[in-house]
């Protein structure tokens, strides 16, 4: 089996999504006009043209001008189920969402309109599509810490539907000691916490994210290989890394992909995985993901299976489920001659 057929065939989770990076152009263009909504891109084509970035602030004005479209439960559904189809086709036996809600509620949308869509089509994936999932709650760092506390709030009404809370957005000069008694309510309610770490940001974010917010995984991580004694911890702990290569690429937090610290990582003895972050618009799902770190790396199939475990065992499942899912890495592997 080539290279490509076994990365399609291996049974994959995803890690670090977010479900408004999810939103493909032709569907953006399908909602607006719907909502009767102008979009300030004439056509698909010159949407495109603007996925042009030279950081991470570039980007998160594309996405949540994007966003903006989104208004009606049915939109949240629609966008939800776009992605779970399109990962099925790519072997994602398991996904763990991010959705921003304060994207939408300071734009006047409620947050049930949000999270109920997004939710009914996530029931839909396990019952249609075999696909189980887990919903984390992302708060705005760029927003202030009243803000994300009202978001905490309204998440409690969905307790059953939230696994986690996380934290994204722009994250220099947004620290995340500045969330930290957010994320302490947070997980005396009973929610796993995360948080974007290491990106733009330095590797002293990503121990204010272990020591502050007692996160149970970091988004990214890159900058974490700056610090010796912080790859050490990483390692004595197991932290579960969410690392996303296109995204690393298109942001330029890597300037290409034969330097990507993937490999590195895995040397180590990190505890990395591969994910798309934001596959509309940095040029991917993850099988184009585990595809481009493992041509530019040569990666070998044990370090891509290596990778699939370490998604499967840092999930947010419980202990029955996540068997069930290796065991699926397990039946694949055994029929495929390493
Ligand atoms: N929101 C969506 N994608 C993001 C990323 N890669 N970093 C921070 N915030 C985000
Ligand atoms: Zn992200």
């Amino acid at each position: 089996m080539n290279i490509k057929e076994f990365i399609h065939k291996m049974p994959k989770a995803e890690l670090h999504l977010h479900i408004e990076g999810s939103f493909e152009p032709e569907l953006m263009f399908k909602i607006a006009s719907r909502n009767g909504i102008k979009l300030p891109y004439k056509d698909i084509e010159t949407l495109k043209q603007a996925y042009n970035f030279n950081n991470l602030q570039e980007f998160l004005d594309v996405y949540y001008a994007g966003a903006g479209v989104l208004i009606t439960e049915q939109d949240f559904y629609d966008l939800t189920w776009a992605y779970l189809e399109k990962i099925h086709q790519q072997n994602v036996i398991h996904t763990e969402i991010f959705f921003d809600p304060q994207t939408h509620t300071e734009r006047g949308v409620a947050f049930d309109t949000v999270i109920d869509g997004i939710h009914k089509a996530l029931v839909d994936g396990q019952d249609k599509l075999g696909i189980s999932s887990v919903l984390i709650m992302s708060f705005l760092r760029h927003l202030d810490e009243a803000s994300a506390f009202k978001t905490l709030q309204s998440g409690l009404r969905h307790k059953d539907k939230i696994k986690a809370v996380g934290l994204d957005s722009s994250e220099v000069g947004n620290p995340p000691s500045k969330f930290k008694k957010v994320f302490d309510a947070a997980r005396q309610e009973g929610f796993l916490t995360v948080a974007h770490a290491g990106e733009e940001g330095p590797a002293s974010y990503v121990y204010e994210a272990l020591d502050l917010l007692k996160v149970s995984r970091i988004d990214h991580g890159n900058r974490s290989l700056d610090d010796d004694k912080l790859v050490e911890k990483l390692i004595d702990l197991q932290m579960p890394l969410t690392v996303c290569p296109l995204s690393n690429l298109k942001l330029k937090v890597v300037n290409d992909m034969k330097v990507h610290p993937l490999k590195k990582m895995l040397q180590l003895g990190l505890k990395a995985t591969v994910n798309s972050d934001d596959p509309a618009y940095f040029g991917g799902y993850m099988n184009e993901n585990f595809e481009a770190v493992t041509q530019a790396l040569d990666l070998s199939k044990k370090d891509l299976i290596r990778l699939s475990k370490n998604a499967f065992e840092a999930g947010f499942v419980d202990e029955a489920t996540k068997q069930k899912l290796l065991q699926q890495l397990e039946v694949f592997q055994e029929q495929t001659v390493i």
